[in-house]
């Protein structure tokens, strides 16, 4: 008879950082299971075209039905684009790689454009390796461990573990003693025991002893007693990258390389090799291709040489899903002299289905903020959140969402755990937003440094930003009048 195989959960530790991101409020794209949006749900607030679109690609995605597609979420800045590719990332789970980096960071690693390119598409296509191990899974009845009284003389021990069905007693060695010790396996536990590499994993307490102690804790876990035999065969799947597997395996880098980050080139003929023996691995099915998803943030950012490697590249059998996210309008494509859509050629354009997002309104606007509030763990009263509301109306949700942040420190300041409208008032007269800057600027322009080479004053950015205000310097001769 052929042994069953039987999956172990995994166990994860998962610790949290206590620390804020401007996304961190974010736990997915909030759909239900006919992936229709929620207008509130996992930290998502309206934007339903959009992240019902994201949904759809996401659910190819999780298929494995997609490779090689590009998409392009367009949109006014602070619309939620970046916001959406965060959702999709958790959304999409462990299993799936997600590579998000933005379009700039290729000008600052010390390799060309194109092979910090090639790296981010092969970090985003996952290898499901498949494995099998003989494990040993049981109730433990009974643990003996002898510790001979000299100290010297070595440890022995039995272990009796029994199934539904049998029960049998295995020597133990020294090393599986400590080990033991280690877990503080006793009496009830389920475990199993990796027979490769020795390793006890308590899966949690047996059903049938589940009243013999009063006193255990709240998270002790209980399962049932496994049946059949005690040797079982696990599958195990790991997932791993493309790029994971070159770094191991180029020899001038080392597997050491991956904790450093400091890859460097990879050469060529190591990919082909790799490319090669997956494509073995999968033909024997020992091994699956798992195509990820690259995100590009401020995709307006790659130059005419990048965008055409990325055509080229999404046509590779091995090609991720690209997301990439702008907020620009018609502007010079990066290294030519043409314009184009989103600063993106026509030829990529078209290769991209379009997702694009809109301006919030006031009721989502507030909703977003609520959200916000409760992240960094500000109160606010209602009345205080009209008023964010109106500032994020007036000015920008960005600079509204800063607010929260500056209200609750002068809050907490006068001691108070409530951010009232004067904390509001009094960090918007502090926090200029761009429009009051700009003003700002025109009436003192003279007497900051280099005012006078530039008729335009630009909203930030580079140069291509459209600009809102034109300030026309004050001419010279309206003040010096001639006598
Ligand atoms: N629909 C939404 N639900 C919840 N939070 C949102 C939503 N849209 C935007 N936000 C939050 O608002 C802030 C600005 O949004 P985001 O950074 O996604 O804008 P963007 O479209 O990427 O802008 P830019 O073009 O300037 O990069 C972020 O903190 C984001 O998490
Ligand atoms: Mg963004």
């Amino acid at each position: 008879m052929a042994a069953p195989t039987v999956s172990v959960p995994e166990q994860r530790e998962v610790t949290y950082l206590e620390r804020c991101g401007a996304h961190s409020h974010i736990r997915g794209l909030g759909l239900d299971d006919a992936l229709e949006p929620r207008q509130t749900s996992q930290g998502m607030v309206g934007q339903l075209q959009a992240r019902r679109a994201a949904g759809i690609v996401l659910e190819m995605i999780k298929e494995g039905k997609i490779a090689g597609r590009a998409i392009l979420l367009a949109g006014q800045p602070g619309t939620g684009k970046t916001a959406i590719a965060m959702g999709m990332s958790r959304a999409l789970g462990q299993d799936t790689p997600f590579t998000n980096m933005a379009a700039s960071e290729i000008y600052s690693l010390e390799m060309s454009k194109t092979e910090a390119l090639t790296q981010a598409i092969r970090k985003s296509i996952g290898v499901r390796i498949k494995e099998e191990t003989e494990i040993i899974e049981g109730e433990v009845v009974e643990v003996m461990v002898d510790s001979p009284a000299s100290g010297s003389a070595q440890k022995i021990g039995k272990l009796t573990l029994k199934t539904t069905e049998m029960e049998t007693i295995y020597d133990l060695g020294t090393k599986m003693i400590d080990c033991i010790m280690k877990e503080k396996i006793q009496a009830g536990d389920v475990i199993t025991i990796d027979k490769a590499t020795g390793k006890v994993t308590k899966l949690g307490r047996s059903f049938a002893r589940a009243r013999d102690y009063d006193a255990t804790g709240a998270q002790t876990r209980y399962v049932q007693c496994p049946e059949g035999e005690l040797q079982k065969r696990k599958e195990v799947v790991h997932t791993v990258s493309l790029h994971e597997i070159d770094v191991i395996n180029s020899r001038t880098q080392g597997f050491l390389a991956l904790f450093s980050g400091d890859t460097g080139e990879i050469k060529g003929e190591v990919r082909d090799q790799i490319n090669a023996k997956v494509a073995e691995w999968r033909e024997e099915g020992k091994s699956e291709i798992a195509p990820g998803v690259l995100f590009i943030d401020e995709a307006h950012m790659l130059d005419i040489e990048c965008f055409s490697f990325l055509n080229r590249a999404l046509e590779h059998e091995m090609s991720p899903v690209i997301i990439m996210a702008t907020n620009r309008g018609i502007t010079r494509i990066r290294g030519t002299n043409y314009q184009s859509p989103h600063g993106i050629p026509i030829d990529l354009l078209d290769r991209m289905i379009i997702i694009k997002t809109t301006p919030y309104e006031e009721k989502e606007l507030k909703s977003i903020l609520k959200i916000r509030c409760e992240e960094e763990d500000c109160e606010v009263p209602a009345d205080g959140l009209s008023v964010l509301t109106r500032i994020a109306m007036d000015t920008s949700l960005r600079y509204a969402i800063q607010l929260i942040t500056t209200a609750g420190v002068v809050a907490r300041r006068r001691k108070s755990h409530e951010v009232s409208i004067d904390d509001i008032r009094k960090v918007y007269s502090l926090f200029l937003d761009e429009h009051r800057s700009t003003q700002y600027l025109n009436e003192y322009q003279n007497e900051f440094m280099f005012s006078e080479v530039s008729p335009k004053v630009s909203g930030g950015g580079d140069a291509d930003t459209s600009t809102k205000t034109t300030v026309q310097p004050m001419e010279v001769s309206s003040i010096v009048t001639p006598p």
